[in-house]
């Protein structure tokens, strides 16, 4: 008898007996001094949901991949840690819940803050009146997302501006043809319209074109027109990404001077398109873009009536009338020429390049009326993906 005692004794004291508690307000069985993960895992956490993965942006990494469950121990809820050391005793209550949303573990690093862009539009001629500066700012970055969010500001950022100005000359008035897409076999019958009235042009050539034909290029200088770039080869330049982009305008520049000796950086992008982007990763070599206030639509061929009427229609000083020397027949372009300067001169108008528009309204910067792109040191150009409006 006494030998039974014992060993039931001994049984109960090495532990195997099972105790008694109330887990969500039912009677659970469990070996005492089990731990209390086991106990939970071997109930299937009693029907909890888990939370989830979070990344430091809140995107979910893994929908199951949060805390799994939380306790409460005698109605106090338990730290992660308790949990995962504490054992069952004789008479506990607990409740098991749902799990909770955990954020990835993350590291925290100073990195640059770049400026942001703002854009102004709504004028003919735009250009870099402000330059970024970099600032510097605390992150957290996430070891699985490698996303990042802002925890501090350490030095603001100064963003970049571009201005948008549609030319207001002073003393008289003044308006500036322009021709886009040559040079092309039309080229030098549209100076000798402007050779014969005594009117200079500003031609936006196409680098492209200026490769296949210098000669064309050269004798619009020659000529004493202004010369200025339509980009390499008429891409539509918000559909690039940055290298392409500057290699459009750069390859332009590069050409138009193999052709004709002349430098510049004043540029009309092919349909009007450069907008916050096109100017945040490529601004430093660029001096403006210049559309246009009257459209000729000499493109569609409309008979030169047409043209003539398009081209004056609320002309006044300062405008600047879009025509082309190239990208298709420009006969009915080269036949409406004297009839528009004719007209214009009628009326009381002068004939000037872009540049001397710009020049004569006195608002635009130096270097943006000499052609050139000329960044401040130190400048720092927006994110890639920036698009800023005013
Ligand atoms: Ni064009």
């Amino acid at each position: 008898m006494a030998v039974v005692v014992v060993a039931i004794a001994l049984v109960w004291l090495i532990g195997g007996h099972d105790v008694s508690l109330t887990v969500n307000g039912e009677q659970v069985m469990a070996h005492d001094g089990a731990m209390l993960t086991a106990v939970i895992a071997e109930h299937e956490a009693f029907g909890a949901r888990p939370g989830r993965l979070l990344s430091v942006t809140g995107a979910v990494l893994d929908e199951a991949g949060g805390l799994p469950y939380t306790v409460e121990r005698a109605g106090v809820r338990m730290t992660a840690e308790e949990v995962a050391t504490a054992r069952v005793e004789a008479g506990d209550t607990l409740l098991v819940g749902n799990g909770a949303d955990v954020e990835e573990p993350s590291t925290e690093e100073v990195v640059i803050a770049h400026p942001n862009i703002v854009v102004e539009s709504g004028g003919a001629i735009s250009y870099v009146s402000q330059w970024g500066r970099a600032g510097e700012k605390r992150v957290k970055r996430g070891a699985t997302s490698g996303e990042t969010v802002d925890i501090e500001v350490l030095e603001e950022a100064r963003d970049m501006h571009v201005a948008s100005l549609t030319p207001n000359p002073a003393g008289g008035k003044y308006v500036a043809l322009t021709f886009d897409d040559g040079p092309s076999a039309y080229t030098p019958q549209i100076l000798a319209v402007l050779e014969e009235e005594g009117v200079r042009a500003t031609f936006f050539n196409l680098g492209a074109e200026a490769e296949k034909s210098p000669a064309g290029t050269k004798a619009i200088v020659d000529a004493g027109s202004e010369l200025a770039s339509h980009t390499m080869a008429h891409a539509n330049l918000p559909t690039l990404d940055k290298d392409s982009l500057r290699a459009e305008i750069d390859r332009a520049t590069e050409a138009l001077h193999a052709a004709s000796g002349v430098t510049t950086r004043i540029i009309r992008a092919p349909y009007g398109a450069f907008t916050a982007a096109e100017w945040a990763r490529a601004g430093d070599i660029v001096a403006c873009n210049v559309l246009w206030t009257q459209d000729s639509r000499d493109w569609e061929r409309p008979g030169p009536d047409a043209i003539v009427d398009n081209a004056l229609r609320g002309v006044q000083n300062g405008s600047i009338i879009l025509m082309h020397d190239g990208g298709g027949n420009r006969e009915q372009t080269a036949e409406a020429l004297p009839r528009i300067i004719d007209t214009l001169r009628e009326q009381g108008f002068e004939f000037v390049t872009v540049t001397e528009l710009m020049e004569l309204d006195g608002r635009f910067p130096k270097h943006v009326v000499a052609g050139k792109a000329s960044p401040e040191e130190g400048f720092e150009l927006p994110d890639d993906d920036a698009t800023g409006a005013a």
